[in-house]
């Protein structure tokens, strides 16, 4: 089996645990699951706190502890992923100054990929002001980057390409992982796609390995909003009966 040399430790797997407290739906056995069964009990709170989680863009700003980031990190590397390379890489800046270099470095690109676009001075400056305040209200700020040194290696672009989108798939998983476990210690979050247009940027800022590749900007905090859900495609829309 590869290890990718991963070093933390071996525990049963508990589903997210805690989430049941968090929701407060007890855990129930299934109807259809025989007392004895060798399934595993229902996870109804589960399903709740999937359901409620939203992207949170307001916070307080109270900073967390940091036994609690290092909690819903811990939940996020429980996620699946392709050969157990656990390809995940979380940075964490919750540092005033660091936060506000990275955001400043970010928008800069921001500003000049627009520019090169001949995009409206006016629609630059909003869209600069916004993202500088989403990202410096947040507490804490997590880039989450792919290492890509324990995935498998090919010569032909076809399979490499395969290995970089499952190194990809791991990592979001890994993400929702944390998101979920966020809300389910009373923090909120939001998935910014941004590094995806600034590598380069965010590897200089954080004194990055050179082969690590940015792919998410994640925010974390108290919430302070309450969003509604957006809307979701239909059920009908989504899923094929074949
Ligand atoms: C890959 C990815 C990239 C995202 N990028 C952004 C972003 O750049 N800005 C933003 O405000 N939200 C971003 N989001 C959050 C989505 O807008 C949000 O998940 C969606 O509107 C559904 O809302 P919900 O998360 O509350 O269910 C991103 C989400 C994902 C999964």
């Amino acid at each position: 089996m590869k290890t990718n040399g991963y070093t933390g430790e071996i525990r049963p797997l508990v589903l997210l645990e805690g989430f049941t407290e968090v929701v407060m739906c007890p855990v129930r056995q299934s109807s259809h699951a025989p007392a004895n069964s060798e399934q595993p009990a229902r996870q109804d709170g589960l399903l709740s706190l999937i359901e409620k989680r939203r992207s949170l863009r307001k916070y307080r700003q109270r900073q967390p502890d940091q036994s609690e980031i290092d909690r819903i990190i811990r939940s996020a590397t429980y996620a699946p992923s392709a050969h157990n390379a656990q390809p995940w890489r979380f940075y964490v800046i919750q540092d005033a100054k660091k936060k506000s270099e990275l955001i400043k470095q970010m928008a800069a690109k921001f500003r000049q990929d627009m520019e090169k676009n001949r995009v409206k001075e006016k629609v630059i400056t909003g869209r600069i002001r916004r993202s500088i305040r989403l990202f410096s209200q947040a507490p804490v700020i997590i880039i989450a980057t792919i290492d890509m040194t324990g995935m498998d290696r090919y010569p032909d672009t076809t399979r490499q390409q395969a290995e970089m989108v499952m190194a990809t798939q791991s990592l979001a998983a890994a993400i929702q992982n944390l998101l979920l476990a966020a809300r389910a210690v009373g923090l909120g979050g939001c998935w910014y796609c941004a590094p995806l247009f600034c590598p380069e940027t965010v590897k200089s800022v954080l004194s990055l390995p050179d082969y690590y590749i940015p792919q998410a900007l994640v925010t974390l905090g108290y919430p302070a909003e309450n969003p509604p859900v957006p809307p979701r495609l239909h059920l009908d829309e989504i899923r094929f009966i074949l």
